[in-house]
């Protein structure tokens, strides 16, 4: 696979990377099969995996998938595991804490789950809006200066919020929404291209539940014919030529899926294809 900078960190990885997330929530897989998909992954040159304490069940069992993963990947010293802190999962629901006192609790149960001194990519999942965004990023700042992290990501942020952590810790990557579908985010994936910071567009397909369906659009399926490849395929190849900055993470559970995705790697759409996939977002808010 083609390999891309993870943003100014220095580390190379394969330019599409993978979603834990499938792994860990409603309707996973066995362990066993989760960790056979990973395994697929990186068969394919996929080296970054991305995962969150919070992909789990429930709070019963907080860093499901970074122990996952973590099992899966550690006799592979080119795999780079991507956390996140800030959302908590009480009886399944999705809530955040943006507390400094919380996201340090949390970064030392992620990386007792990991199993490392240091974690190599920590991202700020959301901002709380019950936390000043400030505060919430100078906990990580504090973490990263104590050593516990290496490199500081975001995660659902706009643009002013970019530039306000800018102002506070070198931001080495965003994490948003992005895919042809969805296309609302690309004023923060210019200013990321703008400073030389990795971003990683989240449900590339659209999400779980969505993903395997995107082909009953016109536009993708028609595509997708033309160049003999299936339209998950397409809808990443699209990120993927958006920007130098960009480093899809597909999610899967099944291993033909992440085989799938690691094919989009090998195509080139032209510029017609280009222009077309652009216009889907647009098609669907008229
Ligand atoms: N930062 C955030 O707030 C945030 C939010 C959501 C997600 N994420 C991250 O982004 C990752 C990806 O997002 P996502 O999982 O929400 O959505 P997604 O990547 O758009 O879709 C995931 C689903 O796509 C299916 N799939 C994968 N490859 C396929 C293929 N080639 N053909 C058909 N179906 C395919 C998978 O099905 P199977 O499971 O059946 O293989 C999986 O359930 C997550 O895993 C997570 O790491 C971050």
């Amino acid at each position: 696979m083609p390999q891309r900078k993870l943003g100014s960190t220095g580390i190379i990885i394969g330019e599409i990377g993978m979603g834990g997330m499938p792994l860990s929530v409603n309707g996973r897989p066995s362990e066993e099969d989760g960790i056979r998909t990973v395994h697929a992954a990186l068969e394919q040159g996929i080296t970054l995996f991305d995962t969150a304490d919070s992909y789990c069940l429930n709070s019963t069992e907080v860093g499901h998938n970074e122990r996952l993963l973590a099992k899966a990947l550690h006799d592979r010293p080119e795999a780079i595991i991507a956390t996140k802190g800030g959302h908590i999962r009480p009886e399944g629901r999705w809530e955040t804490d943006g507390r400094p006192e919380y996201l340090r609790q949390a970064c030392e149960d992620s990386l007792r789950a990991l199993g490392v001194e240091a974690i190599t990519l920590y991202q700020f999942h959301r901002p709380d809006p019950k936390v000043p965004f400030a505060e919430s990023v100078g906990a990580v700042a504090d973490l990263q200066r104590e050593g516990k992290i290496v490199h500081a990501g975001l995660s659902n942020v706009s643009v002013a919020q970019l530039e306000e952590a800018r102002g506070i810790l070198t931001v080495a990557s965003v994490q948003n929404r992005m895919n042809v579908f969805d296309q609302s985010s690309m004023d923060v994936l210019k200013r990321c291209e703008e400073h030389g910071i990795a971003f990683l567009p989240y449900s590339p397909l659209n999400g779980m539940g969505n993903a395997g369906g995107i082909g009953s659009n016109e536009t993708l399926s028609r595509i997708a014919g033309r160049h003999g490849a299936s339209p998950q395929q397409i809808a990443i190849a699209w990120l993927l030529q958006l920007s130098p900055v960009v480093l899809p993470i597909p999610g899967a559970s099944k291993a033909a899926n992440i085989v799938n995705c690691a094919g989009a790697a090998n195509l080139k759409l032209s510029a017609e294809d280009v222009a077309e996939l652009n216009g889907i977002a647009a098609q669907i808010t008229a």
